[in-house]
């Protein structure tokens, strides 16, 4: 019974429950809008996914749900042989223009995409509320062409959207609004999730569609506004040319939208492929999500080390010091030389760590480099490097050196050369473990 019970808690996956309750309390209570498109409710991870979101608005999320249902108003206006060829061009989108006839089938679409979400999130036992939450006017009269009922968002109604979240129900807003006399019109999604992100001025905007795989495209996994605004450039050029790619042209759609969104003042923007098993989660709670993300502030960062950081570096060195990767440091010790260690901190967690230690002669030792094995292969070893021979510069030291048993092909990856012992200096030489028979690598700078 005890054997038992020990082995299934060493199975238990410690570090990513830590990593759930820190990003719990940092974004308890933040609003997240999910901008969820059609084919996603047809997709078999549909209720997998509905029930994610139910679990995040349990504890503690404010969640709000738009609907896509494009791919479901054609179907509904086909099989009611209602034309809905009509298109109009809307800041470089195109918007179908829906008739007075087409206006109740859509409603009727729309209403029903949303209930689908109704019925999944009953199933989880979230209270849920399909609402009337934009008021909406019309586009009018464009180039000649009348768009009857296609709208715009005139109005996000916030206080009705934040009694219902403080009741701890979600909302679900399907792409209609009605005009202060009533007028139902039929409005993108995409506006609406843009329009309550910035009303509510929600911490995450979730963008979620079904990706099939784009001809050799692989999707960014974060980028700067920048960084999205010249890839859109890039890929639109590609596409203007005449490249057929349906799954580009839409990748393209969700940045622009996801670009706007981070213009606006969200600070993250997450676009996701709802056809992966627990996408969501993966994206909120592992810091490095599966998607691409758009983020407006300092996403990363590498700085002096905190008093505070030494658990986070201790869990991150612990391993390594076992495995006889890094030589053994304690707390007391490593808090001694304090002003040597730098930390890359993720999101408010602590990614990477490296010293250095000066030596006299000019020379600074480069040590207790670590990347926490999660977020390897992602370049932060690279960047801790990097930041340690900047330190070293500004320190007038003319020569880095490290001593390694196990990462040379990395250090010589960065452009170090092997070097004999004795060019060590004098003082690191007294010291110098013979038994560890450690390589020395160094760095001109
Ligand atoms: C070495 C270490 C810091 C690299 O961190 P990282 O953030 O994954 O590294 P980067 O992303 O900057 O670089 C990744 C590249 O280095 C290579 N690499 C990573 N560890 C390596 C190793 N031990 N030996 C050789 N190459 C290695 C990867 O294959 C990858 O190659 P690619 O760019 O061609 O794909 C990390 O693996 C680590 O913590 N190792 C244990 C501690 C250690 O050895 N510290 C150095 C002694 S002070």
């Amino acid at each position: 019974m005890n054997s038992n019970h020990s082995r299934e808690t060493q199975s238990i996956p410690v570090d990513l429950i830590r990593e759930v309750f820190n990003y719990q309390s940092r974004f308890e209570g933040s609003t997240m809008v999910f901008k969820i498109d059609y084919p996603v409710t047809e997709a078999s991870g549909f209720p997998g996914l509905v029930k994610d979101i139910a679990l995040l608005a349990q504890t503690g999320f404010k969640v709000i749900i738009v609907p896509g249902a494009k791919e479901n108003i054609d179907a509904v206006l086909k099989q009611n042989n209602i034309d809905s060829s009509g298109c109009i061009n809307v800041q470089d989108f195109p918007v179908r223009v829906t008739t007075s006839q087409a206006i109740s089938f859509v409603e009727m679409a729309a209403f029903d995409v949303a209930s689908r979400f109704m019925t999944f999130l009953s199933g989880s036992r979230v209270d849920a509320v399909i609402g009337n939450f934009v008021r909406a006017r019309g586009l009018g009269v464009i180039n000649g062409v009348d768009t009857g009922h296609t709208g715009t968002v005139d109005k996000i109604y916030a206080e009705s959207l934040w009694r219902v979240l403080n009741l701890g129900m979600i909302p679900i807003l399907p792409c209609i609004g009605w005009s202060p006399s009533g007028k139902p019109y039929n409005v993108q999604s995409d506006e609406i999730a843009l329009a309550v992100s910035t009303t509510l001025k929600a911490e995450k905007l979730y963008i979620i569609s079904v990706h099939s795989q784009s001809d050799g495209f692989s999707l960014p996994a974060r980028l700067t506004p920048q960084e999205a605004d010249a890839l859109i450039a890039i890929k639109g050029n590609i596409l203007q040319n005449g490249a057929e790619n349906a799954c580009l042209g839409q990748y393209l759609r969700e940045l622009k939208l996801g670009l706007k969104a981070s213009r606006a003042g969200i600070h993250r923007v997450h676009i996701i492929d709802g056809k992966e098993e627990g996408a969501v989660l993966k994206d909120l709670f592992s810091n490095i999500g599966t998607g691409t993300m758009i983020y407006a502030d300092e996403y990363d960062s590498i700085r002096a080390l905190h008093s505070r950081d030494l658990p986070d570096v201790l869990r991150l060195m612990e391993p390594l010091m076992q495995e006889g990767i890094l030589i053994r440091r304690n707390a007391s010790q490593i808090l001694e030389k304090k002003d040597d260690y730098i930390v890359l901190e993720i999101d408010g967690s602590i990614r990477a760590c490296g010293a250095l230690h000066e030596w006299g002669d000019n020379q600074g030792e480069i040590a207790a480099v670590a990347t926490d094995p999660q977020h390897a292969q992602l370049g932060l070893g690279r960047r801790i490097i990097g930041c340690l021979v900047e330190k070293a510069r500004k320190s007038k030291i003319n020569r880095v050196f490290v001593l390694t048993t196990q990462t040379q092909d990395w250090f010589e990856s960065l452009g170090f050369k092997e070097a004999p012992v004795e060019t060590l200096p004098e003082q690191k030489r007294r010291v110098y473990d013979q038994t560890r028979k450690s390589k020395v690598f160094t760095l001109e700078i």
